[in-house]
């Protein structure tokens, strides 16, 4: 049955996440997490920074798995998702064990050696997909190679300016995420009010991937505009 709390605005979310997070790492160290790109974690993620930069929290044994890559991006090009993920996670958390998605049969093969995900740190896709495991996506769609939907490619197109969005990506599979032992999704705004109600409302569906996660041990933070 998920939690979900509800916070004013998305500073007092981003609070709230990174409190969990060092709790999760507090507990267990050497935690493997599962983390998300996107704009929606990116206030979480400069609180934790700003917590390991200032001595209150302590990332050295954590490794941090990506969740989602496109295909055909170099990663020093500025769309790299593992860039985004180094410069706003990786580097600033000093973390220095990490798990890359470029072939899925290594990422599952490296998962499994780890003992699976403790705590994926995930974002909600407009159109419910879950990294990106477009709809539909059924609870045992593998890591995988995929092409966009016009959905994705549309909000995607929000974070690169005049460089268009590249049509396919790597996701770690539904089972990669729907079995971490802990989940957190974070929602901000008004415009994901309809599909974090779905999300969380209708029976489990592959037309909203993110649905499955009614069945794990889930925690929502969502902001008032994206509460439901
Ligand atoms: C993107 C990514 C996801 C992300 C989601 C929400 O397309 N593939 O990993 O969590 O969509 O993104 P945002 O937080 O920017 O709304």
């Amino acid at each position: 049955e998920p939690t979900l709390r509800v916070f004013p605005d998305a500073g007092a979310l981003a609070h709230a996440a990174a409190d969990l997070i060092c709790a999760e790492v507090r507990a267990k160290p050497e935690a493997v997490l599962l983390v998300a790109t996107g704009n929606t974690p990116m206030p979480t993620y400069a609180e934790l920074a700003r917590r390991a930069a200032a001595g209150e929290a302590d990332f050295g044994r954590v490794t941090a798995v990506q969740l989602d890559e496109y295909v055909g991006v170099p990663e020093d090009d500025p769309r790299s998702l593992w860039g985004w993920m180094e410069r706003a996670f990786v580097r600033p958390l000093g973390i220095t064990r990490t798990v890359r998605l470029s072939d899925p049969a290594t990422f599952d093969a490296e998962l499994r050696a780890l003992g699976g995900i403790d705590l994926a740190v995930l974002g909600l896709g407009p159109n419910g997909h879950l990294g990106f495991n477009e709809p539909p996506s059924n609870p045992g769609a593998p890591t995988r190679r995929v092409t966009l939907t016009p959905a994705s490619l549309e909000s995607n197109r929000a974070y690169w300016g005049d460089l268009p969005v590249p049509q396919d990506a790597l996701t770690a599979g539904m089972p990669v995420i729907l079995g971490a032992r802990r989940a957190l999704l974070l929602v901000s705004g008004e415009h994901k009010r309809e599909i974090l109600r779905r999300t969380l409302t209708e029976p489990p569906t592959p037309e909203v991937p993110a649905s499955f996660l009614q069945r794990t041990p889930l925690t929502v933070l969502a902001d008032a505009a994206a509460a439901p």
